[in-house]
């Protein structure tokens, strides 16, 4: 069951580049504080629909979309303060994208370009995302060091960081896993478990074991078509409603 008043709500969407369409219409609702798992073979339209969702895709200039996201019940495509509206979305990338600053810069440059200022609550909230995202341990004694430096595994949870420091409601991942070892991704994923407490997660994920372990519902996209979207368990337990994702659950896929 879906709780009545959904953190976001997807209306017929459709997404096109020039003629090409790549997402043809499809519909979902996430209650908030929970985890949504996306699967879905490459060039399934998962990055895309993620694009629209934090409204980047509006950078693309042959994109196209229709249909209606509602965050909180409201409109977003409507929403004026567009810069206002991304903030409430946090998107961690496939593969980290380190400002080529220091540890701390790299959190602390969002939070200064909306105006924070204070040393104290920066030094604050630069820890408290760190934390967050399971590396403040790891880097406390070097905040100074170049964010590059770090390793792959570090690089990502400092992505996810970065991310955080928006204080986001919506968590938006694409593949974060793709070019992490498996240690990392576990710890990544006991960070998600914590951080689905305080916001909703939109998790889309190579690994389609990663969504039966994190996410309550999850969507199967294929070729920009809504398979099914439903309870993870279901999905997963053999009993899906489509054979197709029965077929791609069980890796029997292509
Ligand atoms: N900027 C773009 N211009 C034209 N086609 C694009 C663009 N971005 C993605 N596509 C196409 O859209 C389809 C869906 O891509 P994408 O959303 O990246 O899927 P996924 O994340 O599932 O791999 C693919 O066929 C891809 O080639
Ligand atoms: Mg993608």
């Amino acid at each position: 069951m879906v709780a009545s008043i959904a953190k976001l709500k997807v209306e017929d969407l459709k997404v096109a580049y020039g003629d090409k369409q790549v997402i043809h219409g499809i519909s979902y609702e996430i209650p908030p504080n929970e985890i949504f798992g996306v699967i879905g073979p490459a060039q399934s339209g998962k990055t895309s629909m993620l694009r629209v969702i934090n409204r980047t895709i509006e950078f693309t200039p042959n994109a196209k979309v229709s249909g209606k996201i509602e965050i909180d019940g409201e409109d977003a495509f409507r929403m004026k303060d567009v810069y206002g509206y991304r903030r409430r979305i946090g998107m961690v990338a496939p593969l980290p994208v380190g400002l080529p600053l220091t540890i701390y810069d790299n959190v602390a440059f969002a939070p200064r370009s909306f105006g924070m200022k204070d040393k104290d609550q920066l030094d604050a909230l630069v820890q408290k995302c760190l934390e967050q995202a399971a590396l403040w341990d790891e880097v406390k004694d070097r905040l100074d060091s170049l964010g590059t430096k770090l390793s792959g595994g570090q690089q990502q949870r400092l992505t996810i960081a970065r991310a955080l420091s928006h204080q986001p409601e919506v968590l938006c991942l694409d593949e974060f896993s793709i070019a992490i070892d498996p240690v990392t991704t576990m710890k990544i994923e006991d960070v998600l478990k914590e951080l689905r407490e305080s916001m909703t997660i939109i998790l889309v994920t190579n690994l389609v074991q990663q969504a039966r372990r994190l996410a309550k519902r999850t969507m199967f996209l294929l070729n920009g078509e809504l398979v099914e979207e439903g309870d993870t368990e279901k999905m997963f337990s053999g009993d899906a409603d489509n054979p197709k994702t029965n077929e791609f659950v069980s890796g029997a896929f292509g």
